[in-house]
């Protein structure tokens, strides 16, 4: 059976042998500091998760696990010097705390780590592995750039939207998932029902941080709330507003980044009743999630941690 608390610990024991040496601290440090401060673990715990639903102890995928989940720390470090973000779990932001040269730099090798921590595997699995991880990062850059492209324009549609967040987010969700039920010889048809539950889990996880980014608590959310109105993000709920409030909402873009700002545009969307309707989307992709469990081969025990997974994250705060 799944244990949550028995993943987190297998993680955690193996968080010594991650390749990070004693020296250079102006390279190492911001990297043990970003690990340090947690964060979920989504990306490692799907790993785990699915390598142990295909039959294997989770221990044989601990180090894809932690691959994905450096890879995952790695865009982070760069994202928030994309997004001007300047804090994160709770903390400053590494190119706050120390600089954007910094962050560029530790980011790289946390990329490098992540692809020599996924290599970690027997042979039979080397190139599969390398072909998803390398293809999923590729995605991944692309979304960002997309993200990025956004921010200049006014009409970005509700499809671009979503093949956004379905490459900056959905996919990574979708490969640690992947790389678990690599590394337990699943077949085909289990590897691809947990690869589409999860993309469809992150379609709903990055609504969700959409939604947090306005409407989130400071304290728990652990990021400045804010910020993507700040940067004219055109998030779901930015994309609506435009299009059933144009007037109301287009003089409040570019210009001035002000809490007068945040809270205007927080008020039509709440005007639009925008944070109920989100939460509708988000559920339509969690019933999407069920279907495509129904095609893995899992015993019912371990599919109720895939779906706990799901309704915790549905009402996430953090
Ligand atoms: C943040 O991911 C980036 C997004 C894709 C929204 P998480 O919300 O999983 O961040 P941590 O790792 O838990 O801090
Ligand atoms: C981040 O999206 C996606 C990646 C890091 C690839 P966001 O920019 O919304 O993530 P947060 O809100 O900064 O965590
Ligand atoms: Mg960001
Ligand atoms: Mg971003
Ligand atoms: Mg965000």
């Amino acid at each position: 059976m799944i244990d949550t608390e028995e993943l987190m610990s297998i993680a955690e024991q193996a968080k010594d042998n991650l390749g990070l040496p004693d020296v250079l601290p102006g390279l190492y440090d911001p990297i043990r500091y970003t690990l340090g401060a947690g964060g979920k673990r989504l990306r490692l715990q799907l790993c785990l998760a699915c390598c142990e639903a295909c039959g294997v102890d989770p221990e044989e995928a601990v180090n894809q696990a932690w691959g994905i989940e450096m890879f995952h720390n790695f865009t982070l470090l760069h994202d928030d010097v994309m997004d001007r973000a300047d804090t994160r779990r709770g903390r400053p932001t590494v190119h706050k705390k120390w600089n954007e040269a910094t962050a560029i730099l530790s980011g790289d090798t946390m990329l490098t780590l992540a692809t020599q921590l996924i290599a970690r595997c027997p042979d039979d699995h080397l190139r599969a592995l390398l072909d998803l991880f390398n293809s999923t990062a590729i995605k991944i850059y692309e979304g960002q750039q997309m993200d990025m492209d956004f921010e200049q324009r006014t009409d970005v549609s509700i499809d671009e939207y979503l093949e956004m967040i379905r490459l900056k987010t959905a996919v990574l969700l979708s490969a640690a998932c992947e790389a678990g039920a690599i590394m337990a010889h699943a077949t085909d048809a289990t590897r691809r029902a947990l690869s589409r539950w999860a993309e469809n889990i992150g379609m709903a996880f990055q609504l969700q941080d959409d939604y947090l980014d306005t409407f989130g608590n400071a304290e728990t959310f652990g990021k400045t709330p804010g910020g993507d109105i700040l940067n004219d993000k055109k998030t779901w709920l930015l994309i609506t507003a435009l299009d059933e409030a144009p007037d109301l909402i287009v003089p409040l873009l570019g210009g001035e980044r002000s809490q007068a700002k945040i809270a205007a545009v927080k008020a039509i969307y709440e005007a639009l009743k925008l944070p109920a309707r989100i939460h509708e989307l988000m559920d339509r992709y969690m019933t999407l999630a069920s279907e495509a469990l129904d095609e893995a081969n899992i015993s019912p025990t371990d599919r109720s941690w895939f779906t706990g997974l799901s309704a915790s994250l549905s009402n996430r705060q953090s």
